[in-house]
C-alpha cells in the first residue's frame, strides 16, 4: 500500500489576487513534497466583483452568484494544475480547497438568544468536485466556529506539523492581513492576526500608481516614513486588543483607506513607505505586547506573498534587532505556497477522520474536524 496521499490544495487570501494551486504529497510520517504548483490570476472584473462583496458592497444575488462563478475557477485552477504537473486524475486522493473569503465576523454578535462569529468563504466545493472528477474537502472554518472558535487562523495546525522543534519561532505570514503563530517551548501554541498586511500596501499602490502592488519594496524604497501619519494610524484600537483575535476586510477595507488618506502625506512615495512601515511596526508590536512577555523568541519565519517586500524585511530587522528574520524559503518551503501547503494538512486530516482545530489559536471549546465533503 503506498505510504502518501496527493493533494491538490486550493487556495485565495485576502489579498483577491489569485488563486494559488499546488499538487503536494503527504506521507503517512506526516513529511511533505511539493509536486508542482499553478497560480490562476483573477481577472480584472472578476476582481472587482470580489473586491465588492468583500467590501460589503454586494447583495445576497452577488454572494450566491459569485459562490459558483469561484467554485468554476478553482476547479479550473485544479485542472490546470493538473495538465500541467502531467498527473493522472485517480492518482490524485482529494482535492482541499480554502475558498474565497467574502465575509469574516469574528467577534460575536448577538440575535435573539443566539450569540455566535460568522465566515463565508466561496467557491462551492460542489462545483469542485463535479468540474474535476475529484473528491473535495472544504469549507473548513464553520466548523471551529460552531465549536465556539473564531474559525481563524487554522494556518498555525500546519506549522506545528511542519517546523523542527528545538528553537522557539514565530511564523509570520504576511498576506491581504499579516498573522502569526507563536511555536515555542515556554508556553502553549497561539496565534492572532497582526493587521494588515498587504492590503493597505496594495490599495495605495493601485491607486496612486495604478499597480496591484509594490514589487519588492521597489516604491516604498523611494519614500520616507512620515511619522505624524504614522502615529495617527497607530491609534486603531485592533492593534491593542488582545488575542485571540482576527480581522480581514470587515476593518482594513477601501473605506478604511480612504478615510486615513484624508490625512496622508502629499508624496505619494511617502504614503507607500509609511503604511509598509505601518505593516512592519504593528507585527514588531504585536509581539512587544503580546508575545515577548510569554516567551523569548529566536527567530522569525516570514512567509506569504508579503515575504518579497524587502522594505518590510529590512524595518521588521531593524525594529527587532535582537532576533534573526528568514523566510520559509530558508526552509525549503516557497513562500507563496505556504498556505496552500497548510490546507493541504487539514485536509489530509479531515480526510483520515482526525481533528485539525487548535483551540487555543481559534478560541474555539473543542477539538472538531473541520471541512466538509463533497464527492
Ligand atoms: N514580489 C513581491 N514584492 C512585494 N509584494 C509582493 C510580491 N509578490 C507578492 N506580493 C504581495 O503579496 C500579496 C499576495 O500574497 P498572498 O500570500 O497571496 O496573500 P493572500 O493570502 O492574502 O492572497 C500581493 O497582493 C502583494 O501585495
Ligand atoms: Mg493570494
Amino acid at each position: 500500500m503506498k505510504n502518501y496521499k496527493n493533494i491538490i490544495s486550493l487556495m485565495s487570501g485576502t489579498s483577491i489576487d489569485a488563486i494559488d494551486a499546488c499538487l503536494v504529497r503527504i506521507y503517512n510520517d506526516l513529511t511533505f513534497k511539493v509536486i508542482d504548483f499553478y497560480s490562476l490570476s483573477y481577472s480584472e472584473n472578476i476582481k472587482k466583483k470580489l473586491f465588492e462583496l468583500a467590501n460589503g458592497k454586494g447583495c445576497v444575488s452577488d454572494v450566491c452568484y459569485m459562490n459558483f462563478v469561484v467554485g468554476e475557477l478553482f476547479a479550473k485552477c485544479a485542472n490546470l494544475l493538473i495538465e500541467k504537473a502531467k498527473i493522472k486524475k485517480e492518482d490524485i486522493d482529494f482535492i482541499s480547497s480554502h475558498g474565497q473569503t467574502v465575509c469574516h465576523l469574528p467577534e460575536k454578535q448577538e440575535i435573539d438568544s443566539v450569540k455566535i462569529s460568522s465566515t463565508l468563504q466561496i467557491g462551492d466545493i460542489s462545483v469542485i468536485s463535479q468540474k474535476t472528477g475529484i473528491l473535495t474537502i472544504g469549507d473548513y472554518r464553520p466548523k471551529d466556529i460552531s465549536a465556539g472558535g473564531q474559525g481563524a487562523p487554522l494556518v498555525p495546525f500546519a506549522d506545528k506539523i511542519i517546523f523542527p522543534r528545538g528553537k522557539n519561532r514565530l511564523i509570520q505570514n504576511i498576506g491581504g492581513i499579516s498573522n502569526v503563530t507563536v511555536l515555542s517551548q515556554d508556553c502553549e501554541i497561539f496565534a492572532f492576526d497582526n493587521g494588515a498586511g498587504n492590503m493597505l500596501i496594495d490599495y495605495f499602490m493601485n491607486k496612486l500608481f495604478n499597480k496591484p502592488y509594490d514589487k519588492n519594496g521597489e516604491t516604498a524604497q523611494k519614500g520616507n516614513v512620515d511619522f505624524n501619519w504614522l502615529n495617527k494610524l497607530l491609534k486603531e484600537p485592533y492593534y491593542k486588543l488582545e488575542p485571540p483575535k482576527s480581522t480581514g476586510r470587515e476593518l482594513f477595507n477601501s473605506d478604511y483607506a480612504e478615510k486615513i488618506y484624508k490625512s496622508a502625506p502629499a508624496s505619494k512615495y511617502d504614503v507607500i513607505a509609511t503604511i509598509t512601515y505601518l505593516t512592519a511596526k504593528t507585527i514588531a508590536q504585536s509581539y512587544i505586547d503580546f508575545i515577548f512577555p510569554k516567551t523569548k523568541i529566536d527567530e522569525v519565519v516570514l512567509g506569504g506573498g508579503g515575504a518579497y517586500n524587502l522594505v518590510i524585511k529590512n524595518y521588521l530587522a531593524e525594529l527587532l534587532p535582537d532576533i534573526v528574520i528568514k523566510t520559509h524559503e530558508d526552509y525549503s518551503i516557497p513562500n507563496k505556497l505556504k498556505e496552500c501547503i497548510a490546507f493541504a494538512y487539514l485536509g489530509y486530516f479531515a480526510f483520515n477522520k482526525q481533528t485539525n482545530n487548535i483551540p487555543s489559536c481559534t478560541g474555539a471549546d473543542e477539538n472538531v474536524i473541520m471541512g466538509k465533503f463533497s464527492y
